[in-house]
């Protein structure tokens, strides 16, 4: 019999703890739509006491996705628990996730308080959870350095005070395997209570062993699984739901355990989160990897073509990648390109459709073919822009191996049209110079990341900055079939991430 492995996702809470990933609330709304179409059980749409902006886009979250359930971290105190009930009370079926350490260097360390205190804490703070909402996931955080008898305790304590929902966090990445696998099939063994509640755990990836455990935590009787898209996260990162769920897909015999995951909405949710959070995926990531269907070698390539299952283990139709035949062109009509979209998954309404519309003819004017890719990359970051501060409207450049390259950018501000010109050291130095020229901030680049939307000698191009600004980091994204346009358009865009963050 196959156990359903119910499938909580942290990308817009841990993930967005990545620095530089913070998503405005439209981001948020955006990728927490496509997690629901994905098909995730839970949804944990972010921290809500962290910042009055984050509670507010928890909130939107929590009242316009419909089918998951929407989770709001909360620490074990009444302040946090307030603010998590206030941004998911508007959801369908709401969390609160409760979260204290329980091993000793936390309660020494870090909460200064003995373990008989730090008891009765957790379950004040489950029972004052429990008092706004039916549903209350508690997590004894440090959970895999935790004395094994206190851990008992704090389980039983929290279910005990109303806990629907226990987690169980490898916060710092330390357990490994084998063991992790023991302590849940332990816990289950030595507190009874666990058998009315969900069972969850949570990994983290600093020795690269988060799937492996939460893999083992599921064989050893875990029910839930807390993951992100792409493994984003918290310093290495957490355990990567696209690779927990093809591996449960993948091997049914040997964990007797499925998920609901709509898996051919994978590989779509995965190209979202990296471009709003811009963050790359790293070409042989398991599953959704730029490589991880391609063949190089001549001995793969001939098996390949005799019989797929010489080489591929999931077809890539699994996990939604598909080769789209190019359709749309300059010359496509409306219809067209509403046509596309909506095989693409998305309904516009009409200022939205406008705005997709005018960007398209934008970039279709240059480039011969817009494809499946180009066309999701145009639609995300066209609806997911900030209000602009300031508009890219035209870059020139003079570069060569024997001058020194200079660069003339005109952008509007509130309609009117500013210009300036700059050298630098290459052209794209010289453009980000002419752009903190003409915005009046100086800007640090912290990392940038340049690739093609699709393959052929006339890709879209696709711009990720980091860059620091009067002391935090932004990130920006942006694409053209022209890479130092799209350079130009990501630089713009994290300045104005910067200037709707300082309103
Ligand atoms: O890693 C961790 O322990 C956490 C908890 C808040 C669940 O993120
Ligand atoms: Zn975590």
């Amino acid at each position: 019999m196959s156990r359903r492995i119910s499938i909580f996702d942290t990308t817009l809470r841990d993930g967005e703890q990545v620095p530089g990933a913070k998503l405005n609330k439209k981001q948020k709304i955006e990728i927490a739509q496509q997690l629901a179409r994905l098909g995730v059980d839970v949804i944990e749409a972010g921290f809500p006491s962290s910042s009055p902006e984050e509670l507010q886009a928890i909130k939107a979250v929590s009242e316009q996705v419909r089918g998951p359930v929407i989770a709001g971290l909360a620490r074990a105190v009444q302040q946090d628990i307030d603010a998590a009930w206030e941004a998911v009370k508007g959801a369908d079926r709401p969390r609160i996730h409760v979260f204290l350490g329980s091993s000793d260097i936390h309660l020494q360390k870090k909460l200064r308080k003995d373990r008989e205190s730090a008891l009765s804490m957790a379950a004040d703070a489950v029972r004052y959870a429990k008092a706004f909402c039916e549903d209350v996931e508690y997590s004894t955080e440090d959970a895999s350095r935790t004395d094994f008898e206190y851990l008992c305790r704090v389980v039983d304590t929290a279910i005990h005070a109303g806990a629907t929902v226990i987690n169980i966090p490898d916060t710092v990445g330390y357990a490994i395997p084998d063991e992790f696998g023991d302590l849940i099939r332990r816990l289950k063994e030595h507190v009874p209570a666990l058998d009315r509640v969900v069972l969850s755990v949570h990994c983290h990836n600093d020795l690269g062993l988060a799937v492996a455990n939460s893999i083992s935590a599921v064989k050893n009787g875990a029910q839930q699984v807390e993951c992100t898209i792409n493994g984003v996260g918290e310093r290495a990162g957490n355990a990567s739901l696209e690779e927990i769920v093809m591996i449960l897909k993948t091997r049914p015999s040997v964990y007797q355990a499925h998920t609901e995951i709509q898996t051919q909405e994978i590989y779509r949710t995965s190209r979202m989160v990296s471009r709003l959070m811009n963050i790359p995926v790293q070409p042989n990531k398991a599953v959704v990897g730029g490589n991880a269907f391609a063949h190089s070698s001549g001995v793969h390539q001939d098996g390949i073509l005799k019989d797929r299952c010489t080489y591929e283990i999931m077809k890539p139709e699994d996990v939604g990648i598909k080769q789209h035949k190019i359709v749309l062109t300059a010359r496509s009509g409306r219809a067209a390109l509403k046509h596309k979209l909506s095989e693409l998954g998305y309904d516009l309404d009409q200022e939205r459709f406008e705005r997709v519309h005018s960007r398209f003819l934008n970039v279709a004017d240059r480039k011969k073919e817009i494809g499946s890719e180009d066309l999701t990359a145009i639609v995300e970051i066209e609806l997911t822009k900030v209000a602009e501060a300031f508009s890219f409207s035209q870059l020139q450049i003079m570069s060569g191996n024997t001058m020194v390259p200079m660069a003339c950018v005109t952008l509007k501000k509130e309609g009117e049209i500013i210009t300036d010109a700059s050298t630098g050291n290459g052209p794209v130095n010289a453009v980000f110079n002419c752009i903190d020229r003409l915005v009046g901030y100086q800007g640090i680049l912290k990392d940038f990341d340049l690739k093609a939307v699709t393959m052929g000698k006339d890709a879209l191009g696709e711009a990720m900055v980091r860059v620091e600004i009067e002391g935090s980091v932004y990130s920006g994204v942006g694409t053209s079939p022209d890479v130092i346009e799209a350079s130009a358009r990501a630089y713009l865009n994290a300045f104005n991430r910067f200037l709707a963050n300082s309103q």
